[in-house]
């Protein structure tokens, strides 16, 4: 039942301010539960928080609420329907699908149906290439849609049926783990990899994860151990270990099988950490399209405070340590680690400046671990097993074993546990790719890889992943992916700095120049200057590579361009220098982040 009365919205925002503690860092939790039980963040709920949270700020909300693609000022009806736009939904057909599930309603894309029963959008990447097309219903996944689930939905959406009373077949999200490995192969006991360091020490322990030479598995590939012992020895009141479950580069889906079936794992993992830098309390940040993991989790954290293995006086000593969830609202620059602390404390998910990192001032200002879920799940197997027998996996630069998430053109996508160092062709054999003409490595921020490529090896010394593999079958258009990636990166641009802002726009247009057949060789040295700007003057990893997907299409399939030009009399009404000497002129500073 959808809260649409003025009186209940208050109370309800009177209840969630006080379970919340009246504390502005908790806003973004307030704003996600207001938004489930009223499918917007309605006036009467924002004129009880705004003031109690902000006093006189009182824009502070609404700029909140327009940032995160989750949250919305306007109701969005009874069934909120947001369907996965990632490129691998695209090849499954999920257009034609959003169509005909539009045309089977009477709704048209963006709106909410006259009678405000139901409301149809697209979203960036749910998370679920390996069981697309996919769509998130009232915020929970629906997985491998087909005309006949659309025509059922249809009908159940028209009946007014709860969704508890709809098939659970339709919300069944399987795992699709095809291979595992060291990691995965041999399950850990929960407690088991805790007792061994609390057994060992601290210093120990550090030591352990130092000899595994354990490098994050989140894409920048930094060392574990550094981050660690940097954070332990920054003087500091509290200090915090974060886990960044945002997962939102589209294709990746590794963190949701790690949460689904090893959180244990995932949590012992931070709970190591606390002991090692010696910080009490975790935060696991929750990409919101995982809304369908949220009682799992609840339920997991819950056991191991029963168990002794969260909360005071561990298995029996004097370390204490627990962990709560925090969710996303939709926002793939909240996984961009300063952006996640800030989303975290309740803001928009803006990057931070470079410095201070987070190990020195994080989340509230305190030293601040930030691993991913898989980093994590690796460190609790060191954490039992040591570093030696880890590091004896993979290759001189990336130890251990990777999991890989396989999707597109194949006959068994799902994610693969190998370590790192595994070629693209192994995977591509294991995985049932036939006569495939590319691949796409890391996501939209990756690598594009051609057949006459496929012996590199998925490693940091050659292919760097956090863990993404899209497969691209012979008769598919290049095209059709880097118009998905240039529009995904439009989207998820934050805006703070021009050079993003403006650039990833700018992209976006030169690209659906070239689809429609116009574009001409300044064009291309447009495409290739826009892109040199994006990568040297952005203000974080995501403008940096935003334009990777474009340069690499360029210099490994030029004739796709060719084939699409038509003549050299069409020049970009607006380019990147303009904005930039516009913003020089604004600001009297040379600096185009001027006003960061
Ligand atoms: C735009 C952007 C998105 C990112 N998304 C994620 C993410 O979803 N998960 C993640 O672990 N790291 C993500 N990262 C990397 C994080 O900033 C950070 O490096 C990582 O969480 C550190 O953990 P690790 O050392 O265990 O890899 C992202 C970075 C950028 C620039
Ligand atoms: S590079 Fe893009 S996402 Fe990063 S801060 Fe600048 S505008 Fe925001």
């Amino acid at each position: 039942m959808v809260l649409t009365h003025a009186p209940q919205i208050r109370a309800l925002a009177q209840d969630l301010l006080d379970r919340h503690g009246r504390d502005p860092l908790n806003l973004l939790q307030i704003l996600v539960e207001v938004q489930e039980v009223c499918h917007c963040v309605p006036p009467a709920a924002q004129d009880v928080l705004g003031p109690a949270l902000f006093g006189s700020d009182r824009l502070r909300l609404p700029a909140l609420l327009r940032f995160y693609s989750f949250l919305s000022e306007t109701y969005q009806g009874e069934y909120v329907i947001l369907l996965s736009d990632n490129i691998t939904d695209q090849m499954l057909g999920s257009r034609a699908l959003g169509d005909h599930l539009c045309s089977r309603l009477g709704v048209k894309p963006g709106r909410v149906r006259a009678d405000g029963r139901v409301s149809v959008n697209y979203t960036s990447c749910t998370g679920m290439c390996d069981q697309g097309p996919a769509a998130l219903i009232n915020g929970l996944a629906v997985t491998r849609l087909t005309r006949e689930r659309m025509d059922r939905i249809t009908e159940l959406i028209n009946a007014r049926k709860p969704l508890p009373l709809w098939p659970r077949e339709y919300f069944a999200v399987a795992e699709n783990l095809r291979r595992s490995d060291a990691l995965l192969r041999h399950p850990v006991p929960p407690g088991a990899a805790l007792r061994a360091c609390l057994g060992r020490g601290a210093e120990a322990t550090l030591q352990e994860l130092y000899r595994s030479d354990l490098r994050g598995r989140g894409g920048a590939g930094f060392k574990t151990a550094i981050k660690w012992d940097t954070a332990r020895k920054v003087p500091a009141r509290g200090r915090f270990i974060l886990c960044n479950a945002d997962e939102g580069e589209p294709g990746t889906f590794k963190d949701r099988l790690l949460l689904q079936r090893y959180a244990d794992l995932v949590i012992e993992g931070m709970t190591l950490a606390g002991f090692v830098v010696g910080a009490r309390e975790g935060i696991l940040y929750v990409r919101g399209e995982y809304r369908f993991l949220r009682e799992h989790l609840e339920g997991v954290l819950e056991r191991r405070r029963v168990q002794g293995l969260l909360g005071e006086g561990l298995l029996g000593s004097s370390f204490g340590f627990d962990v709560r969830l925090h969710w996303g609202a939709g926002a793939y620059i909240c996984g961009m680690e300063t952006a996640m602390i800030e989303s975290m404390e309740g803001k928009r998910g803006i990057p931070r400046k470079r410095f201070p990192l987070p190990v020195e001032a994080g989340y509230r200002g305190e030293p601040s671990i930030v691993n991913n879920v898989e980093t994590f799940a690796a460190a609790a197997h060191i954490g039992l097993h040591g570093g030696q027998r880890f590091a004896r996996h993979g290759t001189p630069d990336s130890t251990g074993t990777k999991l890989f998430c396989v999707s597109g053109d194949c006959e068994r996508p799902g994610i693969y546990e190998y370590p790192w160092g595994v070629s693209c062709r192994e995977v591509l054999r294991d995985c049932g790719a036939r006569n495939p003409q590319y691949l796409q490595v890391s996501g939209p921020s990756g690598s594009t890889v051609p057949a006459r490529e496929f012996d590199r090896r998925l490693a940091l010394e050659d292919l760097p992943t956090v863990g993404t593999v899209m497969v691209f079958g012979p008769d598919r258009d290049l095209f059709a992916m880097t118009r998905n990636f240039a529009r995904f990166f439009r989207h998820e641009s934050c805006g703070l700095c021009t050079p993003c802002r403006v650039g990833t726009t700018l992209l976006a247009d030169l690209v659906d120049k070239f689809e429609a057949g116009l574009g001409s060789p300044s064009d291309l040295k447009e495409i290739r200057h826009l892109a040199a700007v994006l990568t040297t003057m952005s203000h974080c990893g995501l403008g940096q590579t935003a334009a990777c997907h474009l340069t690499d299409a360029l210099d490994k399939f030029p004739r796709a361009f060719e084939a699409r030009m038509q003549h050299d009399t069409f020049e970009p009404a607006f380019s990147l220098d303009e904005a930039l000497a516009e913003a020089r002129a604004l600001t009297g500073r040379d600096d185009p982040d001027a006003h960061l």
